[in-house]
């Protein structure tokens, strides 16, 4: 089928060059035209693992190119909108601004009976509204809402096998084509559920609403394992061993960031607050909340395992993006608990596999080292913020000779602190006594 995809970010070029590879004819455009340049030539504008691969594969198959003019979408029968939905400036909404503009921008060129297909995280109702735009605007496309459940770093796989698609829809002839759309991905089993377009948008929303209480309320309870000399990673082993729990994302540290959990839960609140829903989602404000302690009591510990201010103490930050194998920096906790360190006046060494170049532009004050070892180095604390594979394996022996003081806070739970005092570590977790 000829696709087209709008808006090549972490969603966008993910999904054009998926499209592509199953078979489809694409066209990605976006209104950067650094990262046009960049896609079009092979080269992946963010780190994501497979991509790169990926996108050199389907442009040499002829299939993905990618263009800033609108107007290169005008033949597609399918239309991906995959635009940003940030959070407002000013407010908890999404920034809609850049979905109504897709849309507009398409119901000029879409053919009559061709589908816009809305992927972009929006507050329920959204679909409706855009429908009425299109209508308003004379055009002739039919519009579906497909919500995405992509995570970064497992980008790839997750596009090209989905563990559930969803469609939100107002008439056949869109579940038809999203069928020869995704065929190759439904062949092999995949779950797909069709539905309204209220329910398909809320299927979205509630999905990263239920994964961050999950991950907040693990949090909420290294709170209290903190208060009573518990062990939070014991309890989450032995609370997870319930399939009805489940150990996935129940792992404690300094919680969510990125640019879609934290966003999402207060984009949800705001818009209940519209439905005159505020008290159904009430809980969504503790989960935030309970979320944004867990970078402070980072930063507390900081203090407590220095004895006193970190002013002029020489901490070394491993990790700054929001999590492991990506480069995204959006809302991260770790570049956070870095900047809140720097900005009590420690000498703060920040390193990152790939997050500098995107720290950096976020918080230029900070100081960047390119290697573990360059950050280590005469260090009196280590702060581990960022589970990148490279940081969990580190030796503890050879940090700890790298090291002026051997203090090392796990704000990610994620190494062995029988190993690390062992090596003469004073090692402190976040909920772990
Ligand atoms: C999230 C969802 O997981 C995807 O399903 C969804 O498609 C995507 O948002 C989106 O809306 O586009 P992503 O933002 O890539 O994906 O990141 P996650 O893997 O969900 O991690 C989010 C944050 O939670 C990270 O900062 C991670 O470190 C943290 N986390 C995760 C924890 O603190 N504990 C856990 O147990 C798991």
């Amino acid at each position: 089928m000829r696709i087209s995809v709008i808006g090549c970010g972490y969603l966008g070029a993910v999904h054009a060059a998926a499209m592509a590879k199953l078979g489809h004819d694409v066209v990605g455009v976006d209104t950067d035209a650094a990262k046009v340049e960049k896609l079009a030539s092979g080269v992946a504008p963010f780190f994501e693992p497979g991509l790169p691969e990926l996108l050199v594969e389907s442009i040499g198959s002829g299939r993905l190119r990618f263009s800033t003019d609108i107007r290169d979408a005008a033949g597609a029968e399918v239309h991906f909108v995959a635009v940003g939905t940030p959070q407002l400036p000013n407010s908890d909404g999404a920034d809609l601004r850049f979905v109504r503009g897709a849309v507009d921008a398409l119901a000029g060129v879409a053919a009559p009976g061709s589908l816009i297909v809305g992927k972009s995280t929006v507050p329920v109702g959204t679909a409706a509204e855009l429908l009425g735009r299109l209508e308003r605007l004379g055009s002739q496309a039919i519009l579906a809402w497909n919500p995405e459940f992509l995570r970064e770093g497992f980008a790839v796989a997750d596009t090209l096998t989905p563990d559930r698609l969803v469609y939100g829809v107002a008439d056949e002839r869109a579940t038809e084509l999203l069928d020869e759309v995704y065929a190759r991905i439904l062949d092999t089993g995949t779950p797909r559920i069709v539905t309204d377009f209220a329910t398909a948008e809320l299927v979205k929303t509630a999905a990263n609403a239920f994964l961050a209480t999950k991950i907040s309320f693990i949090n909420a309870m290294a709170e209290i394992a903190e208060a009573t000399g518990a062990d939070v990673t014991t309890l989450a082993d032995a609370i997870g061993h319930d399939a009805r729990i489940g150990r996935r994302f129940l792992n404690a540290g300094i919680g969510f960031g990125g640019g879609c959990l934290p966003k999402d839960i207060r984009a949800f609140t705001a818009r209940a607050e519209e439905l005159g829903r505020a008290e159904s989602v009430a809980f969504l404000r503790q989960v935030d909340a309970i979320n944004l302690r867990r970078r402070e009591r980072a930063v507390e510990l900081a203090v407590e395992l220095l004895g006193g201010p970190v002013f002029e103490r020489r901490i070394a930050v491993l990790g700054l993006t929001f999590k492991p194998d990506s480069d995204d920096t959006r809302d991260s906790p770790a570049l956070d608990v870095a900047a809140r360190l720097h900005g009590l006046g420690a000498r703060v060494r920040a390193t990152d596999p790939e997050g500098i170049e995107n720290a950096r532009l976020r918080h230029p004050q900070l100081e960047y080292v390119d290697t573990a070892q360059d950050a280590l180095e005469d260090a009196e604390l280590v702060v581990l913020v960022t589970e990148w594979s490279e940081y969990r394996d580190l030796d503890p022996e050879h940090v700890a000779k790298l090291m002026e003081t051997a203090r090392v806070i796990d704000a990610r739970n994620v190494l062995d602190p029988v190993a690390w005092r062992e090596a003469g570590f004073v090692y402190r977790g976040l909920g772990r006594s």
